[in-house]
């Protein structure tokens, strides 16, 4: 079939050209896109009587018929036609015969495809924040259920402080919450509009770009038409923040790895996310979990890539930036189904609080409470750290714990021990005792859930 832009040509391109250069398996993710973008455009070009308001109807009709075959699935798409934006042209003028030409008036594939990606991040976009309220939603329910829940919370992944299990849970409520802000602020930057810049320079037609902003929505337009087509800026933003969602989706995933292996038994993921072992007939493996955290590569690949893609490009259009696509479809695939599986995920997994609990009582962790308990008597903390710790190690030295010690014990280290030290080291009271604002302290995590369950709506 002869190229749309075969006129200066005397030789077709070669086979092996037409396969390397083709974006069409790919970027036919952007057709309804694409036709969104044309609507916009050949309205404007009628209306500013660049071509005919029957020219344009006919136009818009065709274009029409086109997204109607598309998504019923029966358009055919050629590699000959490169890629999405000629495809869909060669469809309309086989469609409606020459006037279907007259689309392209004004406008270039490099204004075009970057309008076309503007529109695609900005739907993309909302279907993240929608997905990750989802999480949020299912963090926070399990939050509730949780407060009184105490295991012990890590650093190092050494046992440090004991903590409520909604706290833990909520940690990432807010990193989920700053995913979300980011998303959001990045709206700003999708919502400008390239369509008008031509190939590089503008138009020589009388078009009115501002028409078309308001047409698909758009707050603004880009003031320079050579930023208006090299700008990918807005795509590796959201690879970037999608990069940082899957550093946070990774964490939390490692976490429920670990919390539902046999050492720790801390959880029990659903059947309906694990699967089995070939061989060992006993296994539960959470696999899931494991993707969710194994296709965090993938991403940041996607991230470095584009970057790299970008950094010596000179200004305008370069082909290489048709490079901007599969990367980020495919982050937008990877993120969407990672989101869609975790927030189930987290509402049918079992929370083991005995197994929690249990935990807390075998552990050095109320140690900082010794030292809080005998500064607050007046001495100097490090003073009071130091003598702590000396208790710590003679418990340990005894195979003891430090509620197992005896006030007479407790007295040697330090006379401004009183009985009512038992008391404070509970881990119910360790945890409760913890009411600064943002602590794991129960009233705390309560204004909490109240600041969170309002940021998704549900205040
Ligand atoms: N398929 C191209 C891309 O995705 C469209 C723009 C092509 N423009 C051009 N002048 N070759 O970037």
């Amino acid at each position: 079939m002869a190229k749309l832009w075969g006129g200066r040509f005397t030789k077709s391109t070669n086979k092996l050209v037409d396969e390397y250069t083709a974006s069409i398996s790919y970027d036919q993710e952007l057709a309804k896109e694409d036709i969104e973008g044309s609507l916009a455009h050949v309205t404007m070009l009628g209306e500013c009587g660049i071509v005919t308001a029957e020219e344009s109807q006919t136009i818009q009709d065709g274009l029409h018929k086109i997204l109607d075959k598309i998504e019923k699935g029966e358009a055919e798409f050629s590699v000959d036609q490169e890629d999405i934006h000629m495809n869909i042209e060669r469809m309309l003028i086989d469609e409606i015969g020459p006037v279907g030409g007259k689309l392209h008036t004004g406008r270039s594939r490099n204004d075009q495809v970057a309008t076309d990606m503007h529109l695609y991040m900005r739907n993309k976009t909302e279907l993240l924040i929608e997905l990750i309220k989802d999480v949020q939603s299912a963090l926070l329910d399990k939050a509730k259920a949780n407060v009184d829940t105490i295991l012990p919370g890590y650093t190092h992944l050494q046992r440090a402080q004991p903590i409520s299990f909604a706290h833990h849970l909520l940690a990432y409520f807010w990193m989920f919450e700053r995913d979300k802000g980011r998303l959001q602020d990045s709206i700003k930057r999708i919502n400008i509009l390239p369509l008008g810049a031509g190939a590089l320079a503008g138009t020589t037609f009388p078009i009115n770009r501002r028409r078309v902003a308001e047409l698909l929505d758009f707050d603004d337009i880009y003031p320079n038409s050579m930023d208006a087509v090299s700008d990918r800026d807005f795509v590796v933003e959201a690879l970037s923040a999608c990069s940082l969602i899957m550093v946070h989706l990774s964490r939390l995933s490692e976490e429920m790895v670990l919390w539902s292996s046999q050492e720790f038994q801390f959880i029990e993921l659903d059947d309906a996310f694990c699967t089995g072992s070939s061989i060992m007939p006993q296994k539960k493996n959470p696999d899931v979990s494991e993707l969710l955290r194994g296709k965090t590569g993938r991403v940041f690949g996607h991230l470095v890539g584009l970057l790299t893609v970008l950094k010596g490009l000179p200004l305008a259009y370069n082909k290489d930036m048709q490079e901007d696509k599969e990367g980020i479809f495919d982050t937008v695939k990877t993120i969407t189904g990672a989101l869609q599986l975790l927030a189930p995920i987290l509402e049918t997994m079992t929370v083991k609080k005995d197994r929690m609990r249990h935990a807390v009582e075998k552990d050095y962790s109320n140690a900082t409470d010794i030292a809080d308990y005998l500064a607050k008597k007046g001495l100097p903390f490090r003073e009071a750290h130091a003598i702590t710790g000396k208790m710590v190690l003679y418990a340990i030295e005894h195979k003891r714990y430090l509620l197992d010690l005896e006030l007479s014990e407790y007295k040697q280290f330090s006379p401004l021990f009183e009985e009512d030290i038992f008391e404070a080291l509970l881990p119910e009271n360790v945890m409760r005792a913890r009411e600064s604002e943002g602590g794991t302290a129960p009233h705390q995590i309560m204004k909490q859930i109240e600041l969170a369950e309002e940021k998704i709506g549900r205040g």
